[in-house]
């Protein structure tokens, strides 16, 4: 944003100086070269510059649309709570595969029928799926592997509500899922710790299961590799993004 804003201000007073008055369009595609050259310059990564170009020429094209300024309102609004803070968590929200799920029933503690307690039973393991999402981690899990016991975190709040909505429609007693943050969340509760994240808080997550995990309990990653952390098993899954299972045993 500030990039856009350098550029703008340079287009502005180069316009002012020249004398010139171009056509909106024009200036518009001008704050756009401006944007992308310093975005270049400034080292954003590569897939910023096409959107560094377009962000201006895109809200003129936009405007000569006259659509309603409330349709631009409600859409914010759905991204702002589906994204939330993915611009300080570099963790936006994409979703594992249905292959993902049942590749990770393998990884579970192995079955056995489960302790019972006043006729109750207690589950015989503790999963979490860091980052739920839309809860889908959790409710296949729960369905499939009802030994367990599957809690999720969540910070997006559409995201939070679905799943929320999702595990108690869908009837999931073993289940269940916490709107906060997952650095807030003590992992020593848990037999095996789930994340699809990003590469971003990956060494974070790390100290933090290293600090906390209990030994013999399992932490799983999704595509998203530690730096400079062998994990003990990989699985490969024959999905659509080749996705990898990637396992460490604390
Ligand atoms: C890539 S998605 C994975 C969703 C789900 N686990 C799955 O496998 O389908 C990552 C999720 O983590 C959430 N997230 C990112 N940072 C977070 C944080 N610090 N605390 C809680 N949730 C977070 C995002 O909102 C997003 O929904």
């Amino acid at each position: 944003m500030l990039l856009q804003f350098a550029a703008f201000v340079l287009a502005l007073a180069s316009v002012i100086l020249t004398g010139l008055q171009p056509a909106p369009l024009t200036f518009a595609l001008l704050c756009g070269l401006l944007a992308a050259a310093f975005s270049h310059f400034f080292g954003l990564a590569r897939w910023w510059l096409p959107i560094q170009l377009m962000f201006a020429p895109a809200l003129v094209l936009m405007l000569a649309l006259n659509i309603r300024p409330d349709f631009f309102l409600a859409a914010f609004l759905i991204l702002l709570a589906v994204y939330w803070s993915t611009f300080r968590t570099q963790v936006p929200l994409y979703l594992s595969s249905r292959k993902v799920w049942r590749a990770l029933e393998t990884l579970l503690p192995s079955h056995a029928s489960g302790a019972e307690a006043g006729g109750k039973e207690v589950p015989r393991f503790r999963f979490i799926d860091l980052g739920s999402g839309l809860g889908g981690v959790l409710t296949h899990l729960a369905r499939t592997r009802p030994d367990g016991h599957y809690s999720g975190v969540e910070s997006a709040p559409l995201p939070f509500l679905w799943s929320w909505l999702r595990i108690k429609l869908g009837g999931h007693p073993n289940c269940d899922v916490h709107w906060g943050s997952i650095w807030d969340k003590d992992l020593a509760q848990y037999d095996a710790v789930f994340a699809y994240l990003s590469p971003v808080p990956m060494e974070r997550l790390w100290r933090k299961a290293c600090a906390e995990m209990r030994p013999g309990t399992v932490l799983i990653s999704s595509t998203f590799a530690v730096p400079e952390q062998t994990p003990h098993e990989t699985v490969e899954v024959d999905d659509l993004h080749r996705s990898t299972l990637l396992v460490w045993r604390m």
